[in-house]
């Protein structure tokens, strides 16, 4: 055992792999609770893309939470692990009619609609079923957040969303089609935000949004805030639960709920990041002119991240305790763009030394592809290992 690592029992399964220490996950649903349960209106729905790892999900839907979903499999995926249709929300600018149709059949919370030919489309669907659908708007606020830019969704320029100049258009087109009801207005800003600034500038665009609508006379159900609350990638066991009182406070502070209004939040990252790690052995410590390299059989194919968007995942030697030397940590994948760190201090590496690069949990295993035809790594709970 090192750190919370059973590193005797990895040595039972090929590596690489995905570990999620399942008491980890725990607390850092349980502090989302304590959080969330200062207020009976706020609710959290998981977003799925995250990790749809069955037995995440699973443990996710027992401690009550809801899910959010981008695409028909995800919805079948939480249907299967046990969440309620009425706790499942669905997102995403391109849903196919047959997405739609899983969506109607299951009577899920609500759709996040992107635009309004897919209103009309939802609008169809659910007449061919006699249904009625309920739908929410998701409203591009153009907001920035402080976040890579491949990662930032809150903009104008970005695919995302309904135009905030269209907003009394569609809700009132919405009210003119038979089978649809108006729920709620949608925002998301982007991922891996650290500045509560970013979440106070949406909450001044969401007041002045429902400001705009009360004019109106409309009032809307519930408001869909989206997630984006970013974690420590720097330092994984020092701050292994992150900052939840801080956010929700920010809501509380800066968000004008009107009466029997409710808040919804979908937080993907800071629900299952820190809980897992990528597990993979050293096959070679390679002396080159300039560097070192410690090459291991993960890849970017196990996790993209570092890859796609130069993020940084901590690492740890789990079978050394010799004295610490620098090494770029690479995997066996045909592109140069298979690094996940450069000049990285690791206990002294040997073959077969089993490596954690920490912090995967969000992201990861559900990115994982068949590149090179490499079999997609397994993924493991502390359950598992007992
Ligand atoms: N809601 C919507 C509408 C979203 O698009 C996303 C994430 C979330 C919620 C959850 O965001 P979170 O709480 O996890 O930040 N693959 C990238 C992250 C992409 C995020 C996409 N949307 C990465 O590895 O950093």
């Amino acid at each position: 055992m090192k750190g919370s690592f059973p590193i005797e029992k990895f040595n039972t399964v090929r590596t690489p792999f995905y570990y999620y220490d399942t008491e980890l996950l725990r607390k850092t649903l349980d502090t989302i609770k304590s959080e969330t349960g200062k207020n009976d209106n706020y609710h959290v729905h998981y977003a799925v893309k995250a990790n749809a790892n069955r037995k995440l999900l699973r443990i996710i839907c027992a401690a009550g939470f809801g899910a959010d979903c981008v695409s028909g499999g995800e919805i079948k995926a939480c249907l299967d692990a046990g969440f309620p249709a009425d706790k499942i929300v669905f997102a995403g600018v391109g849903k196919s009619d047959w997405e739609i149709n899983v969506g109607l059949d299951a009577g899920i919370a609500y759709f996040n609609v992107e635009s309004l030919p897919e209103l009309e489309v939802i609008n169809q669907l659910a007449g061919e079923k006699d249904k009625i659908a309920r739908v929410s708007f998701r409203i591009n606020p153009d907001v920035g957040a402080h976040t890579h830019a491949n990662i930032t969704t809150g903009l104008a320029e970005n695919k995302f969303g309904i135009a905030m100049a269209d907003m009394e258009k569609v809700i009132e087109i919405a009210a003119s089609l038979k089978h649809v009801e108006f729920v709620g207005l949608h925002f998301h800003i982007g991922s891996q935000i650290l500045e509560m600034g970013d979440f106070v500038a949406l909450c001044n665009r969401v007041n002045e949004l429902q400001d705009r609508l009360e004019r109106h006379h409309i009032t809307v159900k519930n408001i869909n805030v989206g997630g984006g609350l970013g974690i420590d990638y720097q330092h994984p066991n020092e701050v292994p639960v992150p900052h939840f009182a801080d956010y929700f406070q920010t809501y509380r502070k800066h968000l004008h709920l009107r009466p029997d209004q409710q808040l919804h939040f979908e937080l993907g990252r800071a629900v299952v990041g820190q809980c897992g790690s990528l597990i993979t052995r050293v096959l070679y410590v390679k002396q080159a002119t300039y560097k070192q390299f410690a090459i291991v059989d993960a890849g970017m194919t196990d996790l993209i991240r570092p890859a796609l968007y130069q993020a940084f995942h901590s690492i740890e030697n789990l079978s050394s305790d010799e004295r610490k030397e620098t090494y770029d940590v690479v995997g066996p994948i045909c592109e140069s763009s298979d690094v996940f760190v450069k000049a990285f201090d690791l206990n002294r590496c040997h073959r077969g030394d089993l490596l954690a690069l920490r912090s995967a949990g969000a992201y990861g295993e559900i990115m994982a592809s068949r590149y090179n035809c490499r079999e997609l790594p397994a993924g493991y709970t502390t359950e598992d290992f007992v």
